[in-house]
């Protein structure tokens, strides 16, 4: 099976559906720095362009095309009267190239919210356009903290969607997978060693009295509220988003050994599924926070890309119920 992958950032699905055997025939994103950061992990073809310049009939035919795209705030209402400004949107640039290539699957990610946006027409203007070009519509929500056993609190819309023409049969035995235990605690993912001194909040910093009172558990990740310390649930770390890095706000915090520090960009993407052997040279961290923040986590990917490859073998993931019932 040959993956197109759009909005690619750094790489989280095409590696989620690398580890489930699939490959990854090309990838498109804009950002130089992501770009930056993808090409030293990936050998296949990345198109460092606008997805909107892309001539899609000199892309490689793929059998699934992906992508996390960017929710762009668009009106229901002016789509319904064909207003140009929705089909400027990112969701209806996926659907040119689903046109154009057929592809067996299509498949989205997103963040939750988009279920509810604007009263919920959104999500069924979506389910409604997949399903006028002969596509079927799986939707869930979910949690990273619930597949590849990383603490990380992280609710995430994926769409699934067969081609009804010719892989109805998949279709009707694809179902998401179910989740498994969580077994890590916080401190699994927090280096033990002193990390750079650039990560601690010392002494010196202005609000070091707030962080002292407040931080005092070793397996919460707290975050920097530009005016207090938000601590998070035990054992789990909050959505890390792609602001984290950019000082006042969101601010990943933890209290290891030696101090108070922020999490390092590493610790970031390894509570993403990241490998520790990812590479990034040449990254500012400012870039690497915001590309952790902005990815996806592997292993919940890799999970449905599993499931994704089974149906299309005909075998049924529906009875998938392994650990659901603990
Ligand atoms: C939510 S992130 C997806 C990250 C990806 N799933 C990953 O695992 O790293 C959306 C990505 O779309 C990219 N993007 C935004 N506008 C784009 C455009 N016009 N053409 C191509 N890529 C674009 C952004 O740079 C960003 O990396």
């Amino acid at each position: 099976m040959t993956v197109g992958s759009l909005y690619a950032g750094i790489g989280g699905i095409c590696q989620g559906f690398k580890n489930a055997g699939m490959q990854i025939a090309w990838a498109n994103e804009i950002d130089k720095w992501a770009c930056k950061t993808y090409r030293q992990n990936f050998d296949h073809t990345l198109i460092e362009k606008d997805v909107f310049a892309l001539n899609i009939e000199e892309l490689e035919k793929v059998d699934i095309i992906a992508g996390g795209f960017p929710c762009q705030p668009f009106s229901v209402a002016g789509y319904r009267k064909g207003f140009n400004d929705a089909r400027g949107n990112h969701f209806f640039r996926m659907l040119d190239f689903i046109d154009q290539m057929r592809p067996a699957v299509a498949f989205f990610e997103n963040v939750k919210n988009l279920v509810g946006h604007d009263k919920g027409n959104t999500f069924k203007m979506i389910e409604k356009e997949l399903r006028n070009r002969e596509y079927s519509f799986h939707a869930k929500v979910l949690n990273t903290k619930d597949y590849g056993n990383i603490p990380h609190n992280r609710e995430r819309i994926f769409i699934v969607a067969f081609d009804l023409n010719k892989y109805q049969d998949a279709s009707e035995i694809f179902d998401f997978p179910s989740p498994s235990l969580l077994t890590s605690k916080i401190s699994d993912f927090i280096n033990d060693s002193p990390v750079d001194e650039k990560y601690y909040y010392r002494e010196d910093k202005y609000m070091y009295s707030e962080l002292e009172a407040s931080i005092k558990s070793t397996e919460t990740v707290y975050q920097w509220r530009r005016q207090y310390v938000r601590e998070n649930k035990s054992n789990v770390c909050p959505t890390l988003t792609a602001n984290m890095g950019t000082g006042g706000h969101n601010v990943p915090l933890v209290r290891v050994s030696d101090g108070i520090r922020k999490l390092t960009p590493t610790e970031c993407l390894t509570l993403q599924g990241f490998p520790k052997s990812f590479k990034r040279q040449g990254v500012s961290d400012a870039q690497l926070y915001k590309q952790a923040g902005n990815s996806v986590s592997i292993p919940v990917i890799e999970a449905i890309a599993v499931n994704i490859t089974k149906a299309l073998n005909g075998e049924d993931t529906r009875s998938d119920t392994t650990l659901s019932t603990l």
